[in-house]
């Protein structure tokens, strides 16, 4: 009798033990639900102590005073920065060849405060590129789309998978540069709409033949390297811009809001491409409005304020692009 009752006893205390969760794992279950993340048992204690890793470390950042923007759980706080670098972020590509006239000066160019081209319908939504390596032409497309939204009135959504499978000077999901993608789109002079040839995420067969493209003219820039002061008249005039930028640190891939700064950025290892829709300042510090491509789950409702003037921070400035004198052609 005195057994079967230890035994109980045992039986209720380990039941009761197993029931109560700590805060951290009743944050990683809602971490999962959230991200809908499935793991083999094995994979899930690895996660697990990840999770709790990048937990510690975002706690550490937000709770510094000198830290003007905020980490917080994503899509990426199971991984850790390292497998965020080699699944999200574009290896070393060879340096591509110079094509043809790459930066054009106008000294005339206005500059205004503050510029969001989102507020003008002009800027398509963000995009969730997945597991494919397309930032590049996801951002050298979305900078087509607004510079011909910005002179037609109406933003057309084209084929950014149409790249992906048949610009040849790039590399598909395994990476490419937006300055390519866009002098590629510039020589073809069209395109196919994202209906006709929509998403994968997977590097296919061209296809280009089976639709009837969209024809247009666009001519496109480089900002001389490194010259916010010239990126934001250009951004101004003409609407959005490709940059190029090192989005390696773990401060980036948890990033949730604020103005991002990242002292140990560099702005010649560039391994993302995003979309600059504009730009503002809080108080004295300014900063850049960037649409990223990882849904809208990531950052602010899929965007994040990068720091302007503070020196080409994370090279948003180094490889930066836009288009002008865009219009469609008719067929
Ligand atoms: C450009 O805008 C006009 C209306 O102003 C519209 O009829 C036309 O379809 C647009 N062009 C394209 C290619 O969408
Ligand atoms: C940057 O661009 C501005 C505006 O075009 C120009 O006035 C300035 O001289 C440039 N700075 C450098 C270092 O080239």
């Amino acid at each position: 009798m005195k057994v079967f009752i230890l035994a109980l006893f045992i039986l209720l205390f380990v039941s009761f033990v197993g029931c109560v969760k700590s805060k951290e794992e009743l944050m990683f279950k809602a971490f999962q639900k959230k991200f809908n993340k499935v793991y083999s048992p094995n994979e899930k204690i690895y996660r697990f102590s990840v999770f709790k890793d990048n937990l510690n470390k975002i706690h550490q950042h937000n709770q510094n005073p000198n830290n003007k923007f905020q980490l917080g759980i994503n899509q990426f706080t199971d991984l850790t920065n390292k497998e965020y670098q080699e699944l999200y972020l574009m290896n070393e590509l060879p340096k591509r060849k110079q094509i043809g006239k790459e930066y054009e000066y106008d000294p005339n160019l206005p500059t205004d405060d503050c510029v969001d081209w989102k507020d003008k319908g002009v800027v398509p939504n963000v995009i969730d590129q997945g597991q494919c390596g397309s930032c590049w032409a996801i951002s050298a497309m979305e900078v087509i789309e607004s510079c011909l939204a910005i002179d037609n009135g109406s933003l057309v959504k084209l084929s950014i998978q149409e790249i992906i499978d048949c610009d040849d000077g790039s590399y598909g999901c395994n990476g490419g540069w937006p300055k390519q993608a866009l002098k590629w789109e510039q020589e073809q002079g069209g395109s196919c709409s994202a209906e006709d040839y929509p998403y994968t995420g997977m590097t296919e067969r061209c296809k280009s033949n089976s639709c009837k493209p969209i024809k247009f003219s666009i001519e496109c820039f480089q900002v001389l390297t490194g010259n916010e002061t010239e990126m934001a008249q250009i951004c101004a005039q003409y609407g959005p811009l490709s940059a190029a930028i090192d989005a390696s640190h773990f401060s980036f891939q948890t990033y949730v809001s604020g103005i991002y700064y990242e002292k140990d950025c560099s702005s010649t290892n560039l391994d993302h491409a995003v979309l600059v829709v504009g730009y503002c300042n809080s108080g004295d510090d300014k900063y850049w409005i960037v649409q990223n491509s990882w849904g809208s789950s990531w950052g602010m409702q899929g965007y994040i304020w990068m720091s302007r003037d503070k020196n080409n921070n994370c090279g948003i400035a180094t490889d930066a692009w836009y288009c002008k004198d865009c219009h469609f052609d008719s067929n």
